[in-house]
């Protein structure tokens, strides 16, 4: 997608233009960026669209946001690339390619960490059973394919790994996954709402579940989220039907905020319903100190 000068600006009188980016759910078409005033599209891996432009008032601002708004796609946040970039990356690294987990992380029984591209062959290994891709979005045909979209600098910046140790090493039991992303928020704090929310995801090596692991690495990655990273908020969703992954999610304190009935389309061809689970930083303080799950001796 090509870049147009800024929507209805006269160069002989045009002050110099700030540039802001606005991130809207979904993917937009490429003729938007005309309809829109000629902006700069950039479809997003997490399906929203990204649209950058110049604008040299706050009339001519919201000019723009008024017609996002007639498109009737939600707005997900705005900021000026002259003041603070989205996702707040501090490392110098485009936003979708920093990393959420930038350290290694303990626990009694685990070692968190980030992923690398040498991690591919080891998840492959397990993400390609039925059992363990039921749920997940898509299955890759081939380890090439998979490797390819498992290095994808977004991609790897929100994998975290997990693995356990024993008198031979540590052994690969499980990716998941931390992205940072900004909250919706009204204009004028947009900036207070960028990075202030997280999601998680995970997937075990089935020869693993059942011993209370995920439970232990979500815990410590929710007080990543909350102590180190300072979210406001943290989510996780999946279809109501993958019982173990919403159980989860109620175990480590996350609340069931929405239901959506026959919402997504399941590769068996059924419309199946879905879940969506929060946790505040309030809230996992408050849980975190009175009923944080014990992790039980392991078999
Ligand atoms: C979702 C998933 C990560 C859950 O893994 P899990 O091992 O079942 O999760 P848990 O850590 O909650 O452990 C489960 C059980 O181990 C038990 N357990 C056994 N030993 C334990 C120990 N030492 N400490 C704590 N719990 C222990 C727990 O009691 C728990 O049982 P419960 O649910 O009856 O309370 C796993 O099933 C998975 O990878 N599924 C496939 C991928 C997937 O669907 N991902 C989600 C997409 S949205």
């Amino acid at each position: 997608m090509t870049a147009t000068p800024p929507f209805g600006v006269n160069p002989e009188v045009a002050r110099p233009a700030d540039t802001h980016q606005v991130k809207v759910a979904g993917h937009l078409d490429d003729h938007w960026a005309d309809w829109l005033g000629g902006h700069t599209l950039t479809l997003n891996d997490d399906a929203s669209t990204t649209l950058t432009f110049a604008a040299v008032d706050q009339a001519q601002l919201h000019g723009v946001l008024g017609r996002i708004r007639d498109l009737g796609v939600d707005l997900l946040a705005l900021c000026s690339l002259d003041d603070q970039p989205m996702n707040r990356p501090t490392d110098g690294t485009s936003p979708s390619s920093a990393r959420a987990l930038k350290a290694t992380l303990h626990t009694e029984r685990l070692t968190l960490r980030p992923a690398t591209d040498d991690d591919a062959e080891a998840t492959w290994a397990y993400r390609q059973l039925a059992s363990v891709n039921e749920w997940l979005t898509g299955v890759p045909a081939s380890f090439e394919e998979y490797r390819s979209s498992f290095v994808e600098p977004s991609r790897l910046a929100s994998t975290v790994i997990i693995e356990i140790a024993d008198d031979s090493g540590h052994h690969l039991i499980g990716d998941f996954m931390l992205r940072v992303e900004d909250a919706w928020s009204q204009i004028e704090v947009a900036e207070r709402a960028t990075g202030a929310q997280a999601e998680l995801g995970w997937v075990l090596d089935p020869t693993h579940t059942g011993l209370g692991y995920a439970t232990e690495a979500v815990l410590e990655l929710l007080r990543h989220c909350f102590e180190e990273l300072q979210v406001h908020r943290v989510v996780a969703n999946c279809f109501l039907d993958n019982h173990t992954s919403w159980r989860l999610m109620e175990k480590v304190g996350m609340r069931r905020e929405t239901h959506a009935v026959s919402e997504s389309l399941h590769r068996s061809g059924q419309w199946l319903d879905t879940v969506g689970y929060a946790v505040l930083a309030h809230e996992w303080k408050r849980h975190n100190s009175t009923s944080r799950p014990t992790i039980k001796e392991s078999r």
